[in-house]
């Protein structure tokens, strides 16, 4: 009580470690906006609880199956007034999208076909979702990503095993064609923010925790740890160009964890049964994190669970 009498009477700047709760009480006191990094940080979460009510138009990018899917479906599942573009390369073949379009109605799931090994697809994706669905995205996720093909592809062991056309798609699937959705589908997060300021459009890339260099302690997968190392940059780079612009759009990169879908399912024997995630859950917990995303923010590598990875 007394602190709060002194500070209010001589207006002094406010020591660290003051509870947010009493620095609002002097601001009451005092008549005035109390201003400090806590009660901004506050402010900002009870500001981007609400992102996930306000984000409602959503393009997933890899969206005919594994976490792709579980996006997209989880994105409807939670509104019943959102709307989700589901791009892949294959639209018609997906069970699981036209499932969603048989559950949600064709008027709130879209699908457009999108090959990131081929940049022609992309700019006709983005014209034809700007020309019959939307001119507006509130969220954009890239999701696809390449491992193993059966037969045709492991990731390498040693450097011996590095292969050019190995290296060729991983970039072309985690680094080129990204940025090219990236490219292509910002004018559209950008007109969210014009249409509505309570929306903070968010382009999250779907990265890998192997793609960190600082974290890399174990080498090998030469081409799907550069490519992912490449996306990471190619995030970064984006969020400080969009730092510098308005209206503002916050980019991040996001490590899924190890999730049970196709892209695992090799090397889940040399992980802990319990440390593999359904995909629900490991998606259920990345959208915690996307709803949550704030400005500050923009420019940010974090884990499933909030976590922030180092890049
Ligand atoms: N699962 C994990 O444990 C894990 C861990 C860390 C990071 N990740 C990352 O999470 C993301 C999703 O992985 P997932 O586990 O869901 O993999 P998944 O089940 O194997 O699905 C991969 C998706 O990527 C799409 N794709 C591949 N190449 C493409 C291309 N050229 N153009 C467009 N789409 C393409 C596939 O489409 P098609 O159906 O046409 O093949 C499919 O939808 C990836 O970026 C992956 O690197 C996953």
């Amino acid at each position: 009580g007394d602190l709060l009498e002194q500070i209010a009477m001589t207006g002094a700047r406010v020591a660290r470690g003051m509870g947010v709760r009493a620095l609002r009480e002097l601001g009451r006191r005092v008549g005035r906006q109390v201003k400090c990094a806590a009660v901004r940080q506050q402010t900002r979460s009870a500001h981007s609880a609400s992102q996930g009510d306000v984000r409602k138009i959503a393009l997933v990018q890899g969206a005919s199956r594994g976490l792709g899917l579980e996006f997209a479906s989880a994105l409807l599942e939670r509104q019943s007034d959102s709307v989700v573009v589901a791009t892949c390369r294959n639209p018609e073949a997906s069970e699981g999208l036209a499932r969603l379009r048989e559950v949600h109605g064709p008027s709130r799931v879209h699908s457009v076909r999108l090959d990131l090994t081929d940049p022609g697809s992309i700019a006709e994706a983005a014209e034809r979702v700007k020309r019959d669905f939307t001119p507006r995205l509130d969220l954009l996720i890239n999701v696809s990503g390449v491992l193993h093909i059966p037969g045709k592809m492991m990731p390498e062991t040693s450097l011996a095993r590095v292969e050019y056309d190995q290296m060729l798609l991983s970039f072309q699937t985690h680094a080129m064609g990204p940025a090219l959705v990236c490219k292509e589908f910002w004018p559209l997060l950008q007109a969210s923010a014009r249409a509505d300021e309570a929306v903070l459009p968010a382009m999250v890339n779907i990265s890998a925790r192997v793609g960190s260099i600082s974290d890399n302690q174990l080498g090998g997968w030469y081409a799907y740890r550069s490519s992912k190392a490449a996306l990471n940059q190619l995030t970064k780079t984006m969020a400080v160009e969009f730092s510098r612009k308005k209206p503002k759009v916050a980019a991040i990169a996001l490590h899924p964890g190890t999730n049970d879908t196709d892209l695992s399912k090799p090397f889940q024997r040399n992980y802990p049964k319990e440390k593999i995630f359904a995909k629900e859950f490991g998606v259920r917990k990345m959208l915690e994190v996307i709803d949550a995303v704030a400005e500050e923010d923009n420019g940010k590598f974090f884990a499933w669970d909030g976590q922030e990875i180092p890049w």
